[in-house]
């Protein structure tokens, strides 16, 4: 089918690639992600791909979005942090191009990245989980992407694990994204340099002693560097990714869980204290076979691999 475009709808940028078949981007455009509208965001998304279009021959066009997407792969319904409600992106964009398009989520385009081209490759029961401003989820069974019956399975960021606790984004409380996301990290941090401004000393000194200064790289770089503040933050949110694990290998039992997202580019500094929480949590460990934990390989440009590829399938 050759070459697709995958797009990857985030905050604060609109990435968009040309993709061949063995998971190459050949070409890549990057806009800012205005800030006015959903509706000047798709007309961004329109920009980028037309651009595109105009220099490559493409059969298709896949958009990652971060939010619940229909089960037609049309339409962003709900995002829990984004103010995308309704948002008919594949009709939008198909008055735009002549070629088919269609919508996913942007942890299930993540993980049909990693399970085609990456972390994943081989692993025919495999679960990515993003750690990035949420939590997203992406699970393969037996090959297929998983989307459940209405489109939205997978929305692991928004299981319960504590009851009556943080709120969240998605309108209800204690979901796991309060808990183990990048900005879980954050608030972990900045609550340590209220808390206990001796141990957050390194961060504190970082941000230039102000509290709210402190921000996701900031942590990652000094924890890699073994501040003890920093590292201290990333055990938690450890803690809680290893027991979110536990739960997800309990209901699905897969082959192996990829992370990615920005919280992930810690590397071994997140991916240590995971393996201990998981080993901690899983159950019956000494009976079982358990999966494996690797963190992603495509980083940031997973979302348009993967958006790319599943627009072909
Ligand atoms: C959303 C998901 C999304 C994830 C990562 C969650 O809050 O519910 O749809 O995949 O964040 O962006
Ligand atoms: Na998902
Ligand atoms: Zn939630």
């Amino acid at each position: 089918m050759g070459l697709a475009i995958g797009v990857d709808v985030g905050g604060t940028k609109v990435a968009a690639g040309v993709v061949d078949e063995d998971g190459r981007i050949l070409d890549k455009v990057r806009y800012p992600t205005p800030a006015s509208s959903e509706a000047a965001t798709a007309d961004v998304i329109g920009d980028a791909v037309e651009e595109l279009i105009g220099r490559h021959e493409v059969s298709a066009v896949g958009i990652g979005a971060a939010g619940f997407v229909d089960e037609n792969r049309s339409t962003v319904l709900f995002a829990p942090n984004l103010a995308w409600r309704d948002e008919p992106l594949k009709e939008l964009l198909s008055q735009r191009v002549d070629v088919p398009v269609v919508v996913e989520n942007d942890a299930n385009a993540m993980a049909w990245a990693e399970y085609r081209f990456g972390a994943g490759r081989g692993e025919d029961y495999l679960v990515c989980i993003t750690l990035g401003t949420g939590i997203g989820g992406g699970i393969v069974l037996n090959g297929q992407m998983f989307r459940g019956k209405f489109g939205f399975g997978a929305e692991v960021g928004h299981f319960r694990v504590v009851p009556h606790g943080r709120r969240c984004g998605c309108g209800q409380r204690g979901c796991w994204e309060q808990y183990a996301s990048g900005r879980a990290l954050v608030a972990e941090a900045q609550d340590l340099a209220l808390t206990q401004p001796d141990i957050a000393e390194g961060l504190l000194k970082r941000a230039e002693g102000d509290v709210g200064g402190i921000e996701g790289a900031m942590i990652t770089d000094l924890a890699k560097q073994g501040d003890p503040g920093a590292v201290w933050a990333f055990e938690r949110v450890a803690d809680w990714t290893g027991q979110g694990l536990a739960t997800l290998a309990a209901i699905l039992d897969p082959g192996r869980f990829v992370l990615g997202g920005g919280v992930s580019d810690a590397g071994d500094v997140l991916l240590e204290p995971v393996l201990a929480s998981f080993r901690r949590n899983i159950t019956g460990r000494s009976f079982r076979k358990v999966p494996d934990i690797r963190i992603a390989e495509f980083g940031s440009e997973a979302g348009i691999i993967g958006a790319a590829d599943l627009a072909r399938v």
